[in-house]
């Protein structure tokens, strides 16, 4: 990869999936130790699950709370978060749910698919946060359930959510993927996006993937391994 530095670009997205957290201990979706093959979408992560069995979908997000707050963001999501605070052109907009990069310190991250230390509210619209509360509130002030504030399977990306991650993409001239399959639509699209806009794509993964030959570089390797490697160097400039 050649050298750069994020003083030559305009806008530099980050965009971040569960390979990013993996080094803390999160565990990822697919591939080995993926929570889909622990876990049936269709029966925990989903609306319809949830009507189901609200008891049983609760109890699942109750324990990935309980796991995540375990965890302990890693390296890589402190050199991302130093690096917003020295380059103000850096935008992290992220498919994770687990609140690493606001734990180490990243503010204004855009969370894709929800939290899951957000509840909300179908009736009126609240939402509620606690990034360190394993147990959400259960009831909004007007008396409806809430629901985790998570996008599942099934369910549409947030407009407004969406609408300022693509504003951002659009002016971007350097677009960096960190451990994402590439699999789950619409983010699935942004890298190809970014490339549409004029930005440079590089992807960090340990692994290659159908979305791979997209990228104008590739760095295989651990996230927080390679965020310290080479973006580590950002931090010294
Ligand atoms: P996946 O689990 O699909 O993919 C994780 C990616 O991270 C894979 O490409 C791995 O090769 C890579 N990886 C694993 N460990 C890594 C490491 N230490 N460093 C770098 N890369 C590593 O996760 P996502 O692409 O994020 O939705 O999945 C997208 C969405 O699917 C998630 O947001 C989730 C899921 O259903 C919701 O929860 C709403």
């Amino acid at each position: 990869m050649p050298e750069i530095s994020p003083a030559d670009y305009d806008r530099i997205v980050v965009f971040t999936g569960a390979g990013m957290s993996a080094e803390s201990g999160v565990p990822t979706y697919r591939g080995s130790g993926g929570i889909w093959h622990e876990y049936d979408w269709e029966a925990f992560a989903c609306q319809q699950a949830f009507e189901t069995n609200p008891h049983k979908v609760l109890a699942f997000h109750h324990v990935r709370r309980k796991a995540v707050l375990q965890c302990k963001p890693h390296a890589g999501h402190f050199i991302l978060s130093q690096l917003e605070n020295k380059y103000k052109n850096i935008n992290i907009i992220t498919q994770n749910i687990d609140g690493m990069h606001q734990r180490a310190g990243s503010g204004d991250v855009i969370e894709l698919h929800g939290s899951l230390w957000r509840a909300r509210c179908e009736q009126c619209g609240k939402s509620m946060e606690d990034y360190t509360g394993v147990q959400l509130e259960k009831s909004c002030v007007c008396g409806y359930d809430l629901r985790p504030a998570i996008v599942w399977f099934g369910d549409s990306l947030d407009e407004n959510i969406l609408e300022e991650a693509l504003g951002i993409m659009e002016n971007c001239d350097l677009f960096i993927s960190i451990g994402t399959s590439g699999q789950v639509w619409p983010a699935a699209g942004f890298p190809m996006a970014a490339k549409q806009s004029g930005a440079i794509l590089i992807e960090i993964n340990t692994e290659a993937n159908e979305t791979s030959h997209i990228y104008d570089h590739s760095c295989r390797g651990k996230a927080g391994d390679v965020l310290m490697q080479v973006f580590g160097l950002w931090l010294e400039r």
